[in-house]
């Protein structure tokens, strides 16, 4: 048998719980968990503070070409992210960087520069990654693919949840406007579009508590699932 640990693709649109269920799979597997998201919020955030629009191929071409931009996996199993050397992970998720990250996230150099990096680390196996495409663009190969959805009220209400407690001044209906506006820029984007690959499993989430859409997510693993050993491992 082959032992070789597992790629996991995690897709689905904002605020579905991606992030939340690929850690914890990520954790159950010894794995090491990819934020795909996090990598395009940080090119859109670094475009934002050089004051680049997504409109100007060649300084985007430029900023790609020479940013460091970093994952390392927190204590907690979630990503921080580095941009040339700092954290700068609490400023991804500003309201600003979600409006603005869709349109960096369609330009065809953007999308060939994460693909690379992201499939340098899913080669070895051993990776949950989650994303809009992980599943139909960049590990098609992947041995277990999810397609997480839920409400977008649901999705909406986790949303405004989380941007409140991070201290954002938001209203619930600004944030399910712009939770719709950012699913229909993912789905209709010529590029790599948020869409289910055909051999994905779904897992709709509204209402279901965390551990029990675990549990479900789980039961589509063999016992003998390679386990990963991640320590040592940096993406
Ligand atoms: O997952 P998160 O909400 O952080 O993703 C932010 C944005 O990054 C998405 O709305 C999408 O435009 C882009 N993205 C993408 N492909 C991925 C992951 C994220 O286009 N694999």
């Amino acid at each position: 048998m082959n032992d070789k640990p597992w790629v996991v693709t995690v897709d689905g649109p904002a605020g579905a719980g991606k992030s939340t269920l690929a850690r914890l799979l990520a954790a159950k597997l010894g794995y090491l968990y990819l934020d795909t998201g996090a990598m395009y919020r940080a090119v859109a955030w670094a475009a934002l503070q050089r004051g680049i629009g997504p409109e100007d191929d060649e300084a985007v071409a430029k900023l790609l070409h020479d940013l460091e931009v970093s994952l390392v996996p927190g204590k907690d199993g979630r990503c921080r992210v580095q941009v040339d050397g700092k954290d700068v992970t609490a400023q991804l998720r500003s309201p600003e960087v979600t409006r603005t990250v869709p349109l960096f996230a369609q330009i065809p150099a953007v999308r060939e520069a994460l693909m690379g990096w992201q499939r340098s680390w899913g080669e070895r196996g051993g990776v949950v990654v989650d994303g809009r495409d992980m599943g139909t663009h960049v590990f098609p190969w992947a041995q277990r693919k999810f397609f997480v959805t839920a409400s977008p009220q649901e999705r909406a209400r986790r949303r405004f949840r989380q941007l409140r407690r991070q201290g954002f001044a938001v209203t619930f209906d600004q944030v399910l406007r712009e939770v719709l506006e950012r699913d229909h820029q993912d789905e209709t984007r010529a590029l790599a579009p948020l869409e289910a690959a055909s051999d994905a499993i779904w897992v709709d989430t509204t209402g279901v508590k965390v551990q029990e859409t675990i549990r479900r997510m789980w039961s589509y693993f063999p016992r003998h699932v390679p386990r990963g050993a991640v320590g040592g491992r940096r993406p």
